[in-house]
């Protein structure tokens, strides 16, 4: 059993994306994980991932309707074990609310790159993310078992 957080700035782009997938994947691969996602940011706290997002993940077959939007919080370091940054501005943010001595990973998402933001660009901004993201899930899906 283990808990994933992934966090990006509005939580309605990047990180329901990675959500959704390690929902997916956790699924196809029979594990029991808790999975969820949150942003620095609080513009959109219950909102529904962004429309472009939902639909582009549809075509995946990864259903994000059902999320919506918070914000990250100092708990979310005691909670979960693994927390993940989508780019290097949300782990910054990420490192100004984590409770000293706790025990969550704090990492990037990509470990050595950043997810874009497709919030402001087109809808290929949004395959993309989707291919960013499903490709570094999987690995860090078979990182995380055999650890
Ligand atoms: P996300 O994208 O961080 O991938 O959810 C964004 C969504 C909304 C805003 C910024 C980024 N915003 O400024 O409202």
């Amino acid at each position: 059993m283990k808990r994933l957080l992934f966090v990006c700035l509005g939580n309605i782009c990047r990180s329901p994306a990675a959500d959704g997938i390690a929902r997916t994947i956790a699924s196809h691969r029979g594990l029991d994980w808790e999975v969820d996602s949150a942003g620095t940011g609080g513009w959109h706290i219950g909102d529904p991932p962004d429309a472009r997002m939902v639909e582009a993940a549809a075509a995946r077959g990864i259903d994000l309707s059902p999320l919506r939007a918070r914000q990250a919080a100092p708990e979310d370091f005691v909670h979960f074990d693994h927390v993940y940054a989508m780019d290097r501005n949300n782990f910054s943010n990420l490192t100004k609310i984590r409770p000293p001595g706790t025990g969550a990973s704090l990492d990037l998402f990509l470990s050595d790159a950043e997810v874009p933001d497709p919030y402001y660009g087109g809808a290929e901004g949004f395959d993309h993310v989707l291919d960013l993201i499903s490709a570094r899930m999987e690995t860090l899906f078979d990182q995380l078992t055999a650890s």
